[in-house]
């Protein structure tokens, strides 16, 4: 509908103009009139999943608040990153430079993360974050312009170590995908669980995206610990659960995790997933209004059932039209735009959370256990957890 009466009256200008010379302005104004919004996520590949469900929680929350931004129609674009940190800077420039957009909404790995961040801070862009944890994003090279509606690395394991402890769990292995999110990962949980008592007896880990498990899960058989902890999401997560069991490990050596391992992932990892325990900032079954409300929205709208990542793709859509509501759709004002993203409260399905001065989410951690296919709470783990923002200076 909208897009027909966009051609029609760029028709009628095209007849009205052709004689008078002004068929160039008209065409640009009616352009410029959209707010381009450009995603670039990961589309294929290991994380292919998470980036699909980031975008339709996006769309979902701008869809119920009239599908519109500040007023103004959308322009859509869209990368695909492959998670592949090498082309990073050259997939945010494209959206930045060719296309133009007025907000970068973009990504999910950490590495590529790094590129946009690059870009963001040159260019000025508005980026918002809704996965991607690498802490110097919102902590050294901390920006204006960028804001992040998900986590830093750190955060979800810093609840972790306490939980396991109390458990009696005193000597744990780590392993993890070796990139800035398993690794930023490891500090949070090695801070939590030896801060509670407990000793890691050993870091494992794999490049990504490699899933060649075998000989990390001998090890583990070899040192005995009384549990494992790891950091593995999207399509390797579901592999390293499956082989977890199948080498017989499950039944002996209790799996802990930093969330993500269970997020979206149940369906096909089956049994293998049933007991591990997690922290995270999200769950399937918090029992919050606002979440069931969501869940069947999402569920009605997509065929799928949401997860974290669509949570996060959700919010970073609420606080977009939130902030492009403050400024009437005007992106141009950006002292009061950021002003308006940097204080709203942001009424998630994972409970309401605020912006920490370093543009990163302070929110509760919660205790998970997958019970029959399901990310089932066992209470809040942490409450109110904030990034340290370590060396954040906005203005700098
Ligand atoms: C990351 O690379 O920052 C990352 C990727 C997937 C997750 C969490 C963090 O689930």
């Amino acid at each position: 509908m909208t897009t027909r009466r966009l051609v029609l009256s760029r028709g009628a200008a095209l007849v009205g103009a052709a004689s008078t010379g002004l068929l160039l302005p008209e065409i640009v104004r009616a352009q410029s009139n959209k707010i381009r919004v450009g995603f670039m996520l990961p589309y294929t590949g290991a994380y292919a999943a998470l980036g699909v469900a980031i975008e339709n929680g996006v769309r979902m929350a701008i869809n119920e608040k009239g599908g519109k931004l500040g007023g103004r129609e959308i322009e859509w674009f869209k990368v695909d990153d492959e998670s592949e940190p090498s082309k990073g800077v050259e997939n945010a420039s494209r959206l930045v430079q060719r296309d133009k957009v007025d907000v970068l909404i973009g990504t999910v790995h950490s590495g590529v993360q790094m590129g946009i961040h690059k870009v963001a801070r040159e260019s000025g862009v508005l980026n918002i974050i809704p996965n991607a944890g690498v802490h110097e994003a919102t902590r050294a090279l901390c920006a204006p312009n960028v804001f992040r509606t998900s986590f830093t690395n750190s955060q979800p394991t810093l609840a972790l170590g306490k939980p396991m402890f109390d458990k009696g769990i005193k000597r744990a292995v780590w392993i993890t995908h070796k990139y800035a999110a398993g690794d930023q990962a490891f500090e949070g949980f090695r801070d939590s669980f030896t801060k509670a008592g407990g000793t890691v007896v050993k870091e494992l880990g794999l490049p990504f995206p490699q899933v060649e498990f075998q000989a990390l899960l001998t090890e583990i058989a070899s040192l005995k610990p009384d549990a494992v902890a790891c950091f593995f999401a999207g399509a390797p997560a579901v592999k390293f659960m499956k082989d977890y069991a199948a080498a017989g490990l499950k039944d002996k050596i209790p799996l802990w995790g930093s969330g993500f391992l269970t997020e979206g992932v149940l369906d096909a990892t089956g049994p293998a997933a049933e007991g591990v325990m997690t922290t995270l900032h999200y769950s399937d079954s918090l029992d919050i209004p606002r979440n069931h409300e969501f869940r069947l929205a999402y569920a009605k709208m997509f065929k799928l059932q949401p997860d974290v990542y669509a949570v996060q793709g959700y919010d970073s859509g609420q606080l977009l039209v939130q902030g492009l509501a403050a400024v009437k759709g005007d992106v141009g004002n950006k002292q009061a735009l950021y002003k308006a993203m940097e204080t709203g409260v942001i009424d998630s399905p994972r409970g309401k959370w605020t912006m920490s001065k370093a543009h990163n989410p302070i929110q509760d951690m919660y205790l998970r256990r997958v019970e029959k296919g399901e990310n089932k709470v066992l209470g809040i783990a942490a409450k109110a957890v904030a990034d340290s923002g370590a060396g954040c200076r906005m203005n700098a």
